[in-house]
């Protein structure tokens, strides 16, 4: 898939990257060293640049250059940037691979990718023969799939046999990060060479707000708080483009309408301290943003503008934006993290740490000194907001990593070379959840459906669930379910309140069309209605729906099929027949892979999960099920949402005889022999005896059940 750019960067702009001197060296480097860490400020050109001079050296005549970044957008977003500057087609020499848009062709020498693609490639190919250079970039981040990667990369090379095993010449391994942490990486990577790119920071003068102290580490008013900021600043501060800092999609989306009402009463001949500035660019810059819209954020605003961008977390340390000198940073990060409350991972709002405050400062004094404006006080700062952040890998589900790392042979998975080593509950938890879902059998290896499981790139619970579908002969019902689980939501909420009545009702009607009481089905309805139509996009306009997200699910409904197509065709794929009720076959899958999330009326509309953890839910105002009193007793629900009270999303009602042999299994497993089994071998006569003792248990468990 090629696509084509129109932009044409100035030809001596990367000769003033603060990378550009370091050239030959750095090449050399390369060269020499089978491990290598780059160092240097962020936007001194490691990202873009590195990968052009590897390929300008001929490194690319072996294998392509390949580079992960934590993040999809910085992924697209510097790989159109790269094929700019070397001239050529997006997806010809330069491409990139995020998860269900592959942008590369056989033509591809340098190839900019997600850390979780390279993973899954790994999986594929563990040598990584069609690489001559890997490049792991923003390793200072922390994500869950790069310090993976860096663990099996450590692996390798700790075995030069294994390093060289299905290659014809030596990979060389690149890790790229921001000048943190250096020299425990260069431990980590046995004490390889480091080299340093010297870059120049100007000074950036911090100021605290009166905001947002300590009490509110859970409001939400910081929107309005940095709008107000930013527009203090526009009028108050000399020329110069604002980065502003806040949570996600809908926030930054609320704060730059609220901002474009504010700054169009903005009288520019008494307002405005400097005469200079004649009016306000507002950008907004998120992960599921269009990338002709990314692009916008890169370019110089026109004389007398002063830009604005409003955007997550990506602008900190994965994209720089040129000509920025004031910061508002609005204290708050959306993150995801396991919620020890109600036992799963959940996208949570929480402070950032003190360490990310003075990387998102230090945006503002990359070409001249700035000025950041927190919009939290001193007290919140040291009272709410942690030294570092913590990595992905101590505060997430580790269950997909564990799989892959099981069908990657690494038996032991507690013992595996983490640079941070994760809570051992969680790996527990990990096994835990795997045995349940039946990808891994009691001595901790991968079972045929594990094995079957690994090649999607979705939550374990929800492949099973397909994989369940696919056996009985009905994927097509769960296919777009799954695939409208993994865009962003379709729903669209606008900000005004009639026109938020408008589309509620015009969602209430498209729910009711399948009996107002399946999120799921919902879902599916809406996939197939709007596929059917003879113009979608009118479709989905009159309807509320966003048009760009379903197209999105279109193409991973298609690369779902592909994969389930292909697996399809191994002669061990399961096989059943189901005898009953066909409207009962979606919820009877989804109860297949969503058992976990399983919770019971308790009183009232308050429902209580069975997990074990008990905690007390509520269904969402969203859901078509919320305020349904009749007949609902058991639910299974998608993902939770924490804000003062716990909600369920996407929802639909079960039966108890459905899943009454299933629960039992979320309380059979003992962790702590699911452990042991993890560190070592266990002889047969000591698997018997275990599961022996555990189908007793068992045999209580579902009695206990029967009686409840
Ligand atoms: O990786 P590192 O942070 O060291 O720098 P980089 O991402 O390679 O950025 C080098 C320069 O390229 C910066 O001045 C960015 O503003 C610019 N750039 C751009 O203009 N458009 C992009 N899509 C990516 C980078
Ligand atoms: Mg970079």
């Amino acid at each position: 898939m090629f696509k084509k750019t129109s932009w044409k960067p100035n030809d001596s702009e990367s000769k003033h990257l603060p990378i550009y001197r370091h050239k030959t060296k750095l090449v050399q480097a390369v060269e020499d060293s089978t491990f290598l860490l780059v160092t240097g400020e962020t936007g001194s050109g490691k990202t873009t640049q590195l990968p052009q001079y590897l390929h300008e050296a001929g490194f690319c005549k072996n294998g392509k250059v390949g580079i992960t970044q934590p993040r999809r957008v910085a992924a697209i977003t510097v790989a159109q940037r790269v094929a700019q500057e070397m001239k050529c087609t997006l997806g010809r020499e330069v491409g990139y691979q995020v998860r269900f848009d592959d942008c590369t062709s056989q033509d591809t020498a340098v190839k900019y990718m997600t850390d979780g693609c390279l993973l899954r490639e790994v999986l594929a190919d563990p040598a990584l023969s069609q690489y001559s250079v890997v490049i792991l970039d923003e390793v200072h981040e922390r994500s869950l799939n790069t310090d993976i990667l860096l663990g099996l990369l450590k692996n390798i090379f700790s075995n030069p046999s294994k390093a060289t095993r299905g290659r014809a010449f030596p990979l060389k391994v690149v890790v790229m990060s921001a000048t943190m942490e250096t020299d425990k990486l260069s431990a980590f990577l046995s004490s390889c060479p480091v080299f340093a790119i010297p870059g120049r920071v100007f000074p950036v003068t911090c100021t605290f707000g009166s905001a947002v102290g300590p009490k509110d580490a859970e409001s939400t008013f910081y929107v309005k708080e940095v709008v107000k900021v930013a527009l203090d600043v526009h009028t108050g501060e000399k020329a110069g483009d604002i980065l502003v800092f806040l949570t996600g999609q809908s926030e930054i989306e609320r704060a730059c309408d609220l901002m474009f009402e504010k700054a169009e009463c903005i009288d520019y001949r008494y307002d405005v301290r400097d005469r200079t500035v004649e009016g306000l660019l507002i950008l907004p810059l998120y992960g599921s943003m269009p990338t002709d819209q990314q692009r916008q954020i890169f370019q110089p605003p026109p004389p007398g503008i002063r830009k604005c961008v409003v955007a997550t977390n990506i602008a900190a340390t994965s994209l720089t934006i040129n000509g920025i000198k004031y910061i508002v940073d609005s204290g708050f990060v959306k993150q995801l993290s396991h919620n020890s409350r109600v036992g799963m991972d959940v996208l949570e709002v929480v402070p950032i740490s003190k360490s990310e405050a003075q990387q998102r400062a230090g945006r503002a004094g990359r070409t001249s000194a700035g000025k950041c404006f927190r919009i939290y006080t001193e007290e919140f700062w040291e009272k709410c907001m942690p030294e570092y952040t913590v990595p992905e890998i101590q505060r997430t589900s580790l269950t997909a990593v564990v799989l892959t790392l099981k069908c990657l042979s690494v038996h032991d998975v507690i013992r595996f070379p983490y640079l941070d080593r994760p809570e051992e509950r969680f790996i527990l938890e990990a096994l835990k959840q795997l045995y349940q879902f039946d990808a891994i059998d009691r001595r901790g290896g991968v079972t045929k459906l594990g094995e079957l499981m690994v090649e999607f790139p979705l939550h374990p619970g929800l492949t099973r669930a397909l994989l369940r579908a696919a056996s009985l002969g009905c994927q097509d019902l769960l296919l777009p379910v799954a695939a409208m689980l993994s865009v962003e939501n379709i729903f669209i909420r606008p900000g005004h309140p009639d026109k938020q009545k408008e589309a509620d009702k015009k969602h209430r009607a498209l729910a009711a069309k399948t009996g107002g009481m399946n999120d799921f089905a919902t879902l599916l309805s809406v996939f197939q209605l709007c596929k059917s139509s003879d113009r979608p996009s009118a479709w989905c306009k009159d309807n509320w729906i966003h048009w760009r997200a379903l197209k999105s699910a279109f193409s991973v409904e298609t690369q779902l099929r592909e994969i389930l197509v292909r697996l399809q065709q191994r002669k061990d794929f399961p096989v059943e027949t189901f005898v009953g009720n066909k409207s009962e076959l979606l919820r009877r899958c989804l109860c297949t892979g969503y058992f976990t999330n399983v919770a019971r009326r308790s009183v009232g509309k308050v429902f209580c999960t069975m997990d074990g953890h008990g905690s007390m839910v509520h269904i969402h105002p969203a859901s078509s099920l919320f305020d349904q009193e009749a007949d609902l007793n058991w639910i299974v629900f998608h993902d939770v949402l924490v804000t003062s009270r716990v909600y369920v999303r996407t929802v639909c009602p079960i039966r108890y005889e459905w899943v009454k042999d299933l629960l039992p299994k979320l309380h059979e497993v003992d962790v702590y022999e699911l452990s042991s089994v993890a560190r070592e071998e266990v002889t047969d006569e000591e698997v018997t005896k275990w599961e022996t003792r555990e189908a007793a248990k068992r045999q209580q468990e579902v009695s206990a059940e029967d009686v409840r």
